[in-house]
């Protein structure tokens, strides 16, 4: 039985590998739908971005909500700087022609996960906890539905991305992220630890390219967009494709291994708001929240990764 799941973003290059990968893998993944949230840019573009990247793979049928347009708290601080004006600068891609639903991003979880058995639905967010942290709020009934809360944020190891502190999603909206944390539900994130091992080197971009397909050429130029701001700035081997690895775990999860630990956020301190404070150590008695991922078979993931790019 393919697990049920909905994938909550804002493409983003690496989001937008994260919804090929799981359209490409209908015998693990039923997507029940995608919400779009502000993060990388403004929530307008990510829901157009979304339905773009839908008809990448040739699924105008799939569900696309407009959620959230701010974080909680804050005001919204984007990433341009990363995935250029539009979100997903790289190839030129048409217009959507698929419409956005009516019903607001968050009444689409709320409603799904009512209408599902308990502890069904796993929840993938792809950006900041907007949408999520906002329909737990509204309708705290639904947690038992969900059967766990995979998500691409934080870190510990490689610290901040965004400031020295913090990883980019979770500084986004701080405020969602504890709501999301001290929920109670199961939860996996794949923090920087993880995903900046996940890089496109020139062999890996190559492959993609090498499908011969709209797909895997359409991946290669995303990638090569993204991956000349993380090797200015960090003289990386190529860009870190952090998104798809929340999708991967779904299919191979004996691909990561980390550790089942406590994970509380920083919503005070002006210096370090947002920072994804893990005891890795164990060095506190506060209650394991998060199973915290460290490492990963980074051949592995993009083996799968341009062997399911190449089904679409
Ligand atoms: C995260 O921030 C975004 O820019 C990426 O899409 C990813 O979700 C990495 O910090
Ligand atoms: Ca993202």
């Amino acid at each position: 039985m393919p697990r049920k799941i909905i994938i909550d973003t804002d493409p983003g290059q690496d989001d937008a590998v994260a919804i090929l990968l799981a359209l490409a893998s209908p015998e693990e993944i039923e997507l029940l739908g995608i919400t779009a949230v502000a993060g990388n840019v403004p929530l307008e573009l990510t829901a157009k971005n979304a339905r773009k990247v839908c008809e990448v793979a040739g699924r105008a049928d799939v569900k696309v909500f407009a959620g959230c347009d701010r974080p909680l708290a804050h005001t919204l601080v984007t990433a341009e700087h990363v995935h250029g004006k539009t979100g997903l600068d790289g190839p030129d891609l048409p217009e959507p022609t698929m419409s956005l639903q009516d019903q607001h991003g968050v009444d689409f979880i709320i409603e799904t996960l009512r209408a599902e058995p308990s502890g069904t639905v796993t929840l993938c967010p792809l950006g900041p906890l907007t949408n999520i942290a906002t329909a737990l709020q509204k309708a705290p009934d639904i947690a038992e539905k969900v059967q766990e809360i995979v998500l691409m944020g934080g870190a510990y190891f490689e610290v901040g991305n965004i400031t020295p502190a913090a990883e980019f999603n979770i500084y986004v909206d701080p405020e969602a992220a504890e709501i999301v944390f001290k929920s109670g539900i199961p939860i996996v994130v794949m923090p920087l630890d993880v995903t900046h091992k996940a890089l496109v080197t020139a062999p890996r971009n190559d492959a993609f390219r090498a499908l011969g397909t709209d797909p895997g050429r359409v991946v290669a130029e995303w990638t090569d967009f993204f991956e000349r701001f993380d090797k200015e700035k960090y003289g990386s081997a190529g860009a870190p494709l952090h998104d798809p690895t929340v999708i991967a775990y779904l299919i191979r999860p004996e691909l990561f291994s980390g550790r089942h630990v406590n994970v509380e956020i920083e919503t005070q301190s002006d210096l370090t708001r947002g920072m994804t404070v893990a005891d890795w150590w164990r060095v506190t008695d506060r209650a394991p929240n998060a199973m915290f991922m460290g490492d990963l078979d980074a051949d592995g993931f993009f083996a799968l990764l341009t062997e399911r790019i190449g089904r679409l």
